[in-house]
């Protein structure tokens, strides 16, 4: 009996210990690189939990993979085998160990959750899921972007607002993941550890540019950071501004370059005679680009879906819609 138990055990630790190196090695291959210091914690959890789970999973296949060989029938053996009953001390352990370790994992589980939504932070952004693209605003500096550009090492509060529906907004990265719920303002504590070039990706299915609704994080030093919002009062001529407007709000679903996304292209579209659903056509002016954008869904181009959610003066006032008719006016084919 000793025997075989000194047997198993052996291949239980044989087990735990592979295992344990493929958890190790495999975490640097498939878990994406951490950028955060609040995901230091979540990494230590996770791969804690992971180990636990390569140590349960040897300890049970161990002793049922060993049994299955040791005790298998042999020709000529008929008998059944002694039947056991009851083993208090195992029982007691059984019940014990995966308690203790349940109860371990909570509270470390909370201890880091706290920490991790504690409320100090050294800026404040407000971020805006819409179908389908992100917008940041930085009302201490007064700027707004289509891009997240954070200074590494500060403490970032983000406040989550959704124009529409449910989003999620998450740089896997930073692991830290928080919904975008309309009506509901959320929060997510960041506090960037790795320059670089990131992406906010949406992580809740919102629609048909689900995929496409993404938005490109710079993590740089505190003096590249001062230098962008330096750079980011609204530029003069409406070209400009249209530029950067369209390519914050629309290019997720309207391309550039004539390839055909959610929505058609924007290429060489000014000035065009175009079918619309109802079997009319329309001279795409003024006046059309700017009913587009305020009710969308009165006048779509044949071909395409009733899906672009209406932009009203507090998204887009009447300036930066003219500066958007502008620039898409200098998209000639
Ligand atoms: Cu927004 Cu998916």
């Amino acid at each position: 009996m000793k025997r075989h138990l000194v047997r198993a055990l052996v291949l239980i630790v044989v087990l735990a210990a592979g295992l344990g190196y493929l958890v190790y090695t495999g975490f640097e291959v498939f878990v994406p690189t951490l950028a955060s210091a609040e995901g230091e914690r979540i990494d230590q959890l996770l791969r804690l939990q992971f180990f636990l789970i390569a140590a349960i999973f040897s300890l049970v296949v161990g002793f049922a993979l060993y049994a299955v060989f040791a005790f298998r029938r042999r020709p000529g053996d008929e008998t059944a085998g002694p039947s056991i009953h009851g083993h208090s001390l195992l029982e007691i352990s059984w019940t014990l160990v995966p308690l203790l370790i349940v109860l371990g994992l909570s509270a470390m589980t909370t201890r880091d959750f706290f920490w991790i939504r504690r409320p100090d932070h050294d800026l404040l952004i407000r971020v805006t899921g819409q179908q389908f693209s992100w917008i940041f605003e930085y009302p201490e500096q007064g700027i707004k972007s289509g891009e997240l550009v954070v200074p590494e090492g500060k403490r970032i509060k983000f406040e989550i607002h959704s124009a529409d529906v449910v989003h999620s907004f998450w740089v896997p990265e930073w692991r830290v993941k928080e919904d975008a719920v309309p009506g509901l303002t959320t929060y997510a504590y960041i506090t960037p550890s790795r320059e670089g070039a990131f992406k906010v990706r949406c992580a809740e299915l919102c629609g048909a540019g689900h995929a496409n609704m993404l938005a490109p994080v710079r993590v740089v030093s505190q003096e590249e950071f001062e230098a962008w919002v330096a750079q980011q009062k609204p530029p003069a001529d409406p070209v400009e501004l249209g530029k950067r407007l369209v390519e914050q709000y629309c290019v997720a679903c309207h391309s550039l370059d004539g390839s055909k996304k959610v929505g058609p292209t924007f290429l060489g579209m000014f000035g065009r005679q175009t079918p619309l659903t109802d079997g009319t056509t329309v001279t795409v002016d003024e006046a059309y680009i700017q009913a587009s954008i305020r009710d969308p869904k009165a006048q779509v181009v044949e071909g395409f879906q009733p899906v672009m959610p209406a932009f009203g003066p507090d998204q887009l006032s009447d300036e930066e819609v003219a500066a958007i008719v502008a620039f898409l006016k200098t998209l000639k084919e």
